[in-house]
Parts: C-alpha cells; structure tokens; sequence
C-alpha cells in the first residue's frame, strides 16, 4: 500500500452484514476520516450504513476493489472461495481479513489475493469503542486502523491469535450470564432497569478495578474480597461446587479445538 494519509485512504469492504456493522460504527466513533466502499450485495444493510456512516457503495465487488487501498474481507468463512472467484486484486493492496477460522495460508489457497494479508478480528463491543482488536500477522497501517475501533493487540503466531479468539467467544457468552443474573433480580421484584444497571455497571467496575490494578493475579482479587465468613465467600463455594468456573474452562477448550481444526483444513 502506499503511504496516503489516512483521510484519503480508501477502505473497501466485501462482505456487509453484523461485522462490517460494527466495524464502520467504531470506526467512525474513533474518527476515522477515510473514504468507506461498501459491497453492493446486502443492499439494505449497504444503504443504512451509508447513510449513517458517511460511506458509499459500488455497483460491484470488483468496483470495491478497484477504488480501494485496503480491502475488508468479512463474508463466512464458506463464502471466501466463491467471493475471490473473478475477483482480482492488485499486489499492492493490504487485505484485512474478520473471516474466523481461516489460517492465511488457507485464506491464499482459497483464491488468488495480494501477499499482504492481515487477520483482524475484534468482537461487537468495538461499536462502543470499548475491547481488543487481536490482529496477525503485525502490519502498522491495520494497527493504526484498528485504533480507531478498540486497542489492537498483535500477535506473534497464528497459534496465539487462535487463543485470543477463544476469549473473544468468551465476550458473547457473558450477554448470557449478564442476563441471567438481571432476570434474577427482577424475580426477585426489581424493576428490569434496575436490574440491568445494577448487573452492568457491577462488572463495568470489576474491569476497572482490575485494570487498575496492574499486574496483580486476577484470582488474587476474589481471595481478598471472599474472605472466611463473607457472604462473597458462600456464593463463590456454591458457583465452585456447581463447575460454575471450570465450565468456562471446558467451553474455551471446546472453541479452541475447533478453531484450531478449522485452520488446519486444506480447503475451505
Ligand atoms: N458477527 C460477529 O460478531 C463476528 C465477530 C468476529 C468475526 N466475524 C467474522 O465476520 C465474518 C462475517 O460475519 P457476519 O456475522 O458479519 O456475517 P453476515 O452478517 O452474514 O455478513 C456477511 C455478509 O457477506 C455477504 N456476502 C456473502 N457472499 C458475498 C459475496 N460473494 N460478495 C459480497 N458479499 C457477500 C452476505 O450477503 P448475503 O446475506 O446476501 O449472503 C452478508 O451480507 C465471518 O467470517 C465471521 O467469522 C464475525
């Protein structure tokens, strides 16, 4: 790619649906004032984001291609192959690729793209400007995008790039628990808005506090809060008992096996 200023960069994207959604949001809520190309397929998500985002759409993928300097790949992970079929891409674009399960080995094997091919896969919390940007291989103008979004973090092998995006999974699952802790609540007769900012604003807190604590063992923050006799100490015995902590552990081992498989596979 060559060393335009961001503002007049051009980011195509190919393939518009939740990702791109969330993406072009924290994009822009960062400030990033490049040119956004959107693929034409999906045409009511295209027009939306469009208008709300400040971006515009081509009449085709090959358009996408064509005007921009950094291409967005984030169709499924079935789709890629019949995506790069008749596509052609010049030599000097960057790809960024949001494809999970992919290895960039198999992200080439899957058709003929540009030798710079960057994974980058944040999840939806980077539409509020809040979470990590895992990115792989290292690539200075993907990491100066991805500020923008959230706060980039690159890795060192496809190997470690893979763990992240077993806690990336892990950021979905705690909507659920989120959740049921509120309905608790609101069982219990508070109303559902108490609830939920009560539950929100509780693990809101619980980050920041260990963000503030530097370096300090995460466990070693719970043993100083549920000391012998707290109520703290009976809940945390009971979610022991119960696997309530090593079910997470289980349910990473599950995701990182797969993504692992995935990645290994020769076609896609
Ligand atoms: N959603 C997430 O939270 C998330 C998080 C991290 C990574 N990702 C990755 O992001 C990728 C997209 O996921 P998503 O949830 O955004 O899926 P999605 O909502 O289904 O969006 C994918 C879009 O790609 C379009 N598409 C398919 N084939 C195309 C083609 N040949 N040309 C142009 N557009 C095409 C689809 O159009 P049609 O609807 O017409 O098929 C759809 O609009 C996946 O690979 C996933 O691994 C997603």
């Amino acid at each position: 790619m060559t060393d335009k200023p961001l503002s007049s960069t051009t980011l195509g994207i190919l393939g518009v649906g939740y990702f791109a959604s969330y993406f072009i949001a924290g994009l822009r809520k960062g400030g990033f004032e490049g040119q956004i190309l959107l693929s034409p397929r999906n045409a009511e998500t295209a027009s939306k984001l469009a208008k709300t985002h400040n971006g515009s759409i081509a009449a085709t993928n090959q358009e996408v291609i064509d005007r921009s300097d950094i291409v967005l790949l984030s169709v499924k992970p079935e789709h890629l192959r019949a995506l790069l079929t008749e596509l052609v891409f010049r030599d000097d674009q960057t790809i960024i690729s949001a494809i999970a399960g992919i290895s960039v080995e198999n992200h080439h094997k899957a058709g003929r793209l540009p030798k710079t091919l960057i994974r980058m896969i944040p999840v939806c919390c980077i539409a509020a400007g809040e979470g990590v940007v895992p990115i792989y291989p290292a690539n200075k103008t993907v990491e100066t995008i991805a500020r923008f979004a959230g706060a980039p973090v690159v890795f060192n092998s496809e190997e470690e790039f893979d763990l992240s995006l077993a806690a990336s999974c892990m950021n979905g699952w705690l909507y659920e628990l989120f959740g049921s802790m509120a309905q608790w609540l609101e069982n219990k007769g508070l109303p559902p808005e108490t609830a939920r900012a009560l539950v929100l604003h509780n693990v809101r807190g619980a980050t920041g506090y260990a963000l503030l604590k530097g370096s300090e063992d995460l466990t070693s923050i719970t043993n100083g809060i549920a000391t012998e006799g707290t109520y703290t100490l009976k809940g945390l015995d009971v979610l022991k008992e119960q696997q309530g902590i090593t079910a997470w552990d289980k349910a990473l081992d599950e995701v990182h096996a797969n993504l692992t498989k995935d990645n290994e596979k020769t076609c896609i």
